[in-house]
């Protein structure tokens, strides 16, 4: 094992204890290490996707933070051949959450992920993807949900 320090905000590392105290971990170290283990499946899994996709992008962001809607927006602008619709919702005083419904080769869906994920201001990005409607077809029964066998609800 290795040992790191690092800084985080007070408030997020008060969140997580928050979440281990319910879950009933006993460590924060491995708390952490269970963290980091969901982050990586959760980016392996959204690279391993490929072909055409359904799928839709979660936004949520501070729309106070400096340019960060012109940035959504132009980002957005920049794949509408992907992007069927979005909705906005003015979640509370300082969050909007935007629903981007996604139909499109599943490289161009990711970039259009990162890319919203790596903006000042956006607090969480999260992509749902499930199959198109072709390999619904050729699976009868299956529901979306084999697709997210990595995708832990916890
Ligand atoms: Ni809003």
């Amino acid at each position: 094992m290795m040992r790191i320090s690092m800084s985080l905000p007070k408030k997020l590392l008060a969140e997580f204890d928050e979440v281990l105290k319910d879950r009933g971990y006993q460590s924060r170290s491995k708390g952490i290490r269970d963290a980091l283990s969901d982050y990586i499946l959760r980016y392996q899994w959204m690279n391993e996707m490929e072909g055409k996709r359904v799928g839709v992008i979660t936004v949520i962001y501070d729309h106070h933070f400096t340019g960060v809607m012109e940035s959504l927006a132009d980002i957005q602008h920049d794949f509408r051949e992907e992007i069927n619709a979005s909705m906005h919702i003015h979640m509370t005083h300082k969050y909007c959450m935007e629903v981007i419904v996604v139909n499109g080769d599943v490289t161009q869906i990711r970039e259009l992920t990162e890319r919203m994920m790596r903006l000042k201001g956006v607090e969480h990005v999260k992509l749902t993807s499930t199959a198109n409607g072709e390999s619904l077809d050729r699976e009868p029964g299956l529901e979306s949900s084999h697709d997210h066998s990595h995708d832990h609800s916890h």
